[in-house]
C-alpha cells in the first residue's frame, strides 16, 4: 500500500474503510478475471504506473490472456483515449512479461516467434544453485533442484520490478523494493506477499540451457 493510502487510513479510518468496502461490494458479482481487467483499466485511466504494474500480473493470474488485456484496453478507448493506451503498452513492454511476447511480432507465424536464447551450459549450474542471467531481452534466475533445471523471471510478481543479482543467494531471492522473499526451490513467496515467481519457458539442447523470449 502507498504511503498516501496509509496516511489516509490513519487520518480518516472510517471513511477509508467504507471506501474499501464499497469497492469490494461493487465487484461481488464479477468473476475475478473481469474484476481484475477492470482494475487494470482504472489504473490506466488514473495513469498510475505502479498500479498497472501491480494489477496487470493479478489479471494474468486470474486467467486473463495478453489478448484479453489488449482488447480490454482498446474497448476502453472512448474513456481512456489513445495516448493513455500507448502509455500503458509502454509499461507492459517494460515489464517484459512472457504472456505478451507472442503479440510483439504480429507478422510472424507462431513457430517463427519462438526465439530461444542461450542462458548457460548445463554444467555451469550446480544442484541447489541459482544464477542471475540476461539472455536476449530476458532477465531471469537459473536454478537446478533435484536434477531439474527451472528458469524464473527475475521480475518480481508484486509490481514487476527487477530482482537484482545481488539479492539472489543460495536458494532464496529477496526483492529489494518491498522485501518479498522467494524460495528458489519452489518459486513460492515465503514472506512479505503472495504470488510466486513466474516460470519462463526453457529447454536443454546439446547441453545448453535455452530460454524462450
Ligand atoms: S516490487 Fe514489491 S516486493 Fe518486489
Amino acid at each position: 500500500m502507498s504511503k498516501a493510502l496509509d496516511y489516509l487510513l490513519n487520518a480518516r479510518p472510517e471513511a477509508m474503510q467504507a471506501y474499501f468496502s464499497f469497492l469490494k461490494k461493487a465487484g461481488e458479482h464479477l468473476d475475478p478475471k473481469t474484476a481484475a481487467l477492470i482494475s487494470v483499466i482504472t489504473k490506466v485511466h488514473a495513469k498510475t504506473a505502479n498500479g498497472v504494474r501491480q494489477y496487470l500480473p493479478r489479471a494474468l493470474r486470474a486467467g486473463a490472456t495478453a489478448d484479453e488485456v489488449i482488447d480490454a484496453l482498446l474497448m476502453a478507448m472512448p474513456a481512456l483515449g489513445f495516448s493513455k493506451i500507448v502509455w500503458a503498452i509502454d509499461i507492459i513492454l517494460e515489464m517484459n512479461l512472457p504472456e505478451f511476447a507472442h503479440v510483439a511480432k504480429p507478422a510472424a507465424k507462431s513457430s517463427e516467434t519462438e526465439t530461444w536464447h542461450e542462458v548457460a551450459p548445463l554444467g555451469a549450474i550446480q544442484e541447489g544453485d541459482a544464477k542471475f542471467f540476461q539472455a536476449g531481452s530476458r532477465r531471469g534466475i537459473l536454478t537446478q533442484n533435484a536434477g531439474s533445471v527451472v528458469v524464473y523471471d527475475a521480475h518480481c510478481p508484486h509490481k514487476g520490478n527487477l530482482i537484482p543479482e545481488a539479492n539472489i543467494a543460495g536458494d532464496s531471492a529477496v526483492c529489494p523494493f518491498h522485501e518479498w522473499k522467494f524460495d528458489l526451490k519452489s518459486g513460492k513467496c515465503t514472506s512479505g506477499g503472495g504470488a510466486g515467481l513466474r516460470v519462463l519457458p526453457s529447454k536443454i539442447e546439446n547441453g545448453i540451457v535455452l530460454v524462450k523470449g
